[in-house]
Order: C-alpha cells, then structure tokens, then sequence
C-alpha cells in the first residue's frame, strides 16, 4: 500500500473505533442526559476537526484530485459519490451539533445512528475499492508526494496541540465507556 494511502486507512482505524465508542454512549444515553450532552458536545468536536476538516479535507483536496488527473471519473463516477457521502456527513454533524445545543437526545441519536451507518460503508467502499485504484494509479513517489501534503494540512489544520488533545478524549472515552 502506498503512503497516502495508509496513513488515510489508519485514520479509517481511528474514526471506526470512535464510532464503536459512540454506539455505547447512544445506548446509555437515557440513563444520564447531562453527562450524555457532555460526551456528546466532545464527539461532534473529534467529527468536525477530525473526521471532517482533516481527513476528509486531506480526501478532497490531494487525493480525489490525483484521481480526477489519473482519469477516474468525478460526476457520475466513483469520485463524485465520496464527495456526496462527504456532503451529506457533513449535514448529519450540523444535525448532531444543533441537537447538541438544543439538548435534544433524540434528535442527537437520529442523526447519530445516520452518520454512523453512512461513514462505516463509505470507509469501507474507500478501503476496498477506491484506495485500491488509487495504488494501482498513483505511483509511489506520487504517494509521497501526497502524504508531504497530507503532513502539511494536517499540521494546518490540526496542529500538534490540538492533535494530543483528540487523542487524550478518545482514551477517556474508551475507558469511560469500556471500548477496547
Ligand atoms: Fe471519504
Ligand atoms: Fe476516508
């Protein structure tokens, strides 16, 4: 597997294992609605800057873009539907986060169970199918090239500070809520 390409899969790792997480905060979310509103203000803070600006952000903007270049179609093609499935996670977390402020329970499972769904097939179509093209058209000093800029984005909109910060909540989460 090239570099780009597996440093995005090992974000899919880190992504599936909060949705995992956030399946147990749904379930135990009736028993205790503060601290669920707690959790859940944190989870949509780890979507928007992790799973969204980061990695879909390194998605969109390096690596469906080298794909267009190689020739895979965007309208209509496999390119165009991960940008639609982006689109509409992107709605699903407006969704979580207004029902976060609202505290709205309910309204914050719907959208969750939503987003949940659609992210675990989306990483599994990009795991399978598009990453797999990727390496048999994108050479591997074009895959380096990639990740240099992955690494740049990544510090731009991340920065190591806030990086260490995500990963201190999902270890809190994973104790808190038993998620191995
Ligand atoms: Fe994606
Ligand atoms: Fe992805």
């Amino acid at each position: 597997m090239g570099k780009a390409t597996q440093d995005l899969k090992n974000e899919h790792e880190a992504i599936l294992f909060v949705l995992q997480i956030l399946d147990k905060m749904l379930e135990s979310s009736s028993s205790n609605v503060e601290s669920a509103l707690r959790y859940y203000g944190e989870v949509v803070y780890f979507l928007k800057i992790f799973a969204d600006k980061c990695h879909h952000g390194k998605e969109e903007n390096y690596l469906f873009k080298a794909l267009v270049e190689k020739g895979i179609t965007n309208e209509g093609g496999p390119v165009g539907v991960m940008l639609r499935e982006h689109a509409l996670g992107r709605n699903y977390i407006s969704q979580m986060s207004r029902s976060q402020d609202e505290k709205n329970i309910e309204g914050f499972n719907n959208a969750a169970v939503l987003y949940r769904d659609l992210l675990r097939q989306h990483i599994d179509k990009e795991n399978n199918v598009l990453f797999i093209m990727a390496d048999k058209l994108i050479n591997e000093q074009e895959q380096n090239i990639l990740f240099q800029q992955f690494e740049q984005h990544e510090e731009n909109v991340i920065g190591h500070g806030i990086h260490d910060k995500l990963h201190a909540m999902i270890d809190t989460w994973a104790e808190d809520f038993g998620v191995e």
